[in-house]
């Protein structure tokens, strides 16, 4: 997969973590890479490996200046473009224009900053996602750190039958609150157990929730229905936020959500704060658990050898996880199975049946690439892609919700 990453643009930052213009370097780790992000004289963005092309110490202790990074041990000079500006401990003037620093094409669109790993000369177009064309108060970008591999965090969004459990306390709190994501969702907290359907698409794969609800005069059936894109992105079923799980490394992931609406200035207040700490995405709660840049390696916060700080006179007196939010929730038991889980002794069952579309459409993909071919959706246009949700119409079939979807082939339907 390490190779499949490398055919794609990754978000691996927020715009508003940009440095300014010759302010301080930015750190950015991705797939491994280990890459310095600035912003030079001019304004333009330039990233780097973080390692001076010289003898290797950091460019994150550089001087941004004059229109490039400095590396301060001997002083060698790089444009944004890797270009090497300046030498000033060889004597001779031609040696810099012999070689060039690895330097990474960079984007900021959409609120999140992009950057693409492989060759430059074979990169696809950035995609061009829906949230990007929204204006910035109508978006809510935020990130989060979560210990563990990518993979075992993002099963969780593609993943219905743990709503009504994991987040048993979270949902009840929707009857309370007057946010579009409580409406949509509350209804889960009556059905653990929906039918699930999965189908294989050109992007990656698609998938069903139905939940027959007969609480009413007339039963209905309520569908939601989630997109996951190739290799590490999802659109939840209310159509409203984009996930990425951009692998920090192996055994950590970046988990990007991207509140966006085309009416709601979710990026605004009250919204933005209202929206954020009810599912525990405000920056106090994620840096007491050890979710943000500043406090994930800190061993204090939550982790395996804490327990994840689960708070189990809060359980005695009746709170279900002991944990404080949603995205606490998920992250704790991504983690505890290991920074990198053991897949081989799990058990499917017919409520992981999109878990295991996941895992097929990764394997796919690892494959392509393994056989020189290129992985699944690098050049997909993902701006009809969505998730939806709805009532079903006598008549109607789940797909309906989604008609811009084109399934691959009809497979892998499962219902009980
Ligand atoms: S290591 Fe950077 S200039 Fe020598
Ligand atoms: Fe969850």
């Amino acid at each position: 997969m390490g190779k499949a990453f490398r055919h794609y643009w990754l978000p691996v930052m927020l715009s508003s973590e940009l440095p300014e213009a010759d302010g301080k370097p930015f750190p950015v780790e991705v797939c491994g890479e280990r890459i310095v992000v600035f912003r030079d004289s001019n304004g333009t963005i330039g990233a780097l490996d973080e390692f001076c092309r010289h003898r290797g110490a950091s460019l994150l202790l550089g001087r941004v200046e004059n229109c490039g990074i400095r590396c301060i041990y001997h002083g060698w000079k790089f444009a944004v473009d890797g270009t090497i500006l300046e030498t000033p401990n060889v004597n001779e003037s031609h040696f810099k224009d012999r070689f060039k620093a690895r330097s990474y094409p960079i984007q900021d669109v959409g609120g999140l900053v992009w950057i693409y790993l492989g060759d430059p000369a074979s990169a696809p177009p950035l995609p061009n996602w829906a949230f990007m064309k929204v204006p910035e108060r109508n978006r809510l970008p935020v990130v989060a750190i979560v210990n563990c591999n990518y993979v075992q965090l993002m099963e969780g969004v593609v993943d219905s039958s743990h709503l009504s459990i994991l987040h048993t306390v979270g949902l009840k709190a929707t009857d309370a609150v007057d946010l579009d994501f409580a409406r949509k969702t509350n209804h889960m907290q009556f059905d653990a157990a929906p039918i699930l359907e999965a189908e294989e698409t050109d992007f990656g794969f698609h998938y069903v929730a139905l939940r027959h609800n007969d609480r009413g005069a007339e039963p209905v059936t309520e569908a939601r229905v989630a997109a996951y894109v190739s290799p590490c992105f999802v659109l939840n079923p209310n159509g409203d936020i984009f996930f990425s799980f951009t692998p920090i490394n192996d055994e950590r992931v970046l988990f990007i959500h991207v509140w966006w609406d085309a009416e709601k200035p979710y990026g605004e207040e009250p919204l933005r704060s209202q929206q954020l700490s009810f599912v525990g995405l405000d920056q106090e709660t994620l840096a007491e658990f050890g979710m943000t840049r500043e406090t994930s390696a800190m061993p204090e916060r939550a982790r395996r050898e804490n327990n994840f700080m689960q708070d189990r006179d809060a359980m005695a007196r009746g709170h279900f996880t002991g944990l404080p939010g949603f995205v606490q929730e998920d992250a704790a038991v991504s983690m505890s199975g290991g920074t990198i889980r053991n897949r081989s002794k799990e058990m499917l069952s017919h409520a992981d049946v999109a878990i295991i579309r996941l895992y097929r459409s990764l394997l796919k993909s690892a494959k392509l690439v393994a056989n020189g071919e290129e992985p699944v959706a690098v050049h997909s246009d993902v701006s009809k892609i969505a998730g939806a949700c709805g009532i079903l119409k006598p008549d109607e079939e789940w797909r309906d919700l989604v008609p811009d979807h084109r399934p691959v082939k009809k497979q892998d339907a499962l219902v009980r």
